[in-house]
């Protein structure tokens, strides 16, 4: 409790905002408890009071006073395209304000798909070359927290880790914390036993739909995906998308959104 909170940054480049809507539903921690107690959220487009000039002074004064002990968080992702004119942010491209606060981080959190993996803004032919953190910021250890967007959860234990221990997660080769990306849907999904029983729901709303059997015949992609929908899940723990009926698209995996049809099957 007498620990000073780790300063964090918080920037958006090419996204959606779900990924801080997620985060903002977290139930264990409350967001509210991470944002107001556990670390110290300085600068954060989205929902910090200041704006113009006054925001980015903010910027300037983290870098100096906290060289090497603020955590970079990043939703979205720069385009590097035309010099990155495709997402401007206080009057510069978002790569070079993203490089600029990279250099003097301990570390960056790339949220969500976009961050981690491009997303969808990088579908081919990716016009405006939107790309991930990880393939501009070279000199950092970088945490990724992918899915479309991460379980509230998940992103609120990544921060509570981090601040808790003051270093990062272990993390898997593709630079995910293993402890929530070390099992695909598959392994823990409660329609498993009907996957292994070879009941399969074979139209929208057919008989086995209505029993709930499993749905890798409806193109569900949890047997190739890497997340914890199926034990953490949604909602403060209350459902995940096989739960509602639908297979998961396999929203945490690179590519996702290139990879053919969300109902294909694998
Ligand atoms: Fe939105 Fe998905 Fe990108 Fe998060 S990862 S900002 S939810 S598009
Ligand atoms: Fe696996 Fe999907 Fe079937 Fe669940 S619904 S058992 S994740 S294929
Ligand atoms: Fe995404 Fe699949 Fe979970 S679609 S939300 S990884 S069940």
């Amino acid at each position: 409790e007498t620990k000073p909170r780790i300063p964090v940054i918080w920037m958006h480049g090419l996204e959606c905002t779900c990924c801080s809507e997620s985060f903002i539903r977290s139930a264990h921690p409350l967001a509210k408890d991470v944002v107001l107690s556990m670390i110290s959220l300085d600068y954060d487009d989205t929902i910090m009071a200041a704006a113009g000039h006054q925001a980015e002074a903010i910027l300037e004064e983290t870098k100096e006073k906290y060289k090497g002990k603020y955590i970079l968080a990043v939703e979205g992702n720069p385009p590097l395209n035309e010099g990155g004119m495709f997402c401007i942010d206080g009057g510069k491209p978002f790569v070079e304000k993203l490089k600029w606060m990279a250099e003097d981080a301990m570390a960056i959190i790339a949220w969500g798909a976009c961050a981690s993996w491009g997303c969808v803004q990088a579908a081919k032919p990716n016009p405006t070359q939107a790309t991930p953190i990880d393939k501009v910021i070279k000199d950092k250890p970088i945490i990724k927290v992918p899915g479309c967007p991460p379980i509230a959860e998940v992103m609120t234990g990544v921060v509570t880790f981090v601040t808790t221990f003051g270093r990062l997660p272990e993390l898997d080769r593709q630079g995910r914390p293993k402890m929530f990306y070390s099992q695909r849907i598959h392994d823990k999904c409660y329609r498993r036993p009907h996957f292994d029983a070879g009941q399969f729901v074979e139209e929208w709303d057919d008989e086995a739909a209505r029993k709930g059997h499993c749905l890798y015949k409806m193109g569900c992609k949890g047997p190739t995906t890497y997340n914890a929908c199926s034990t953490v899940r949604w909602n403060g723990g209350v459902s995940f998308p096989i739960q509602s009926g639908h297979g998961c698209i396999g929203c945490s995996e690179e590519d996702f959104w290139d990879k053919g049809s969300f109902y294909d099957r694998l």
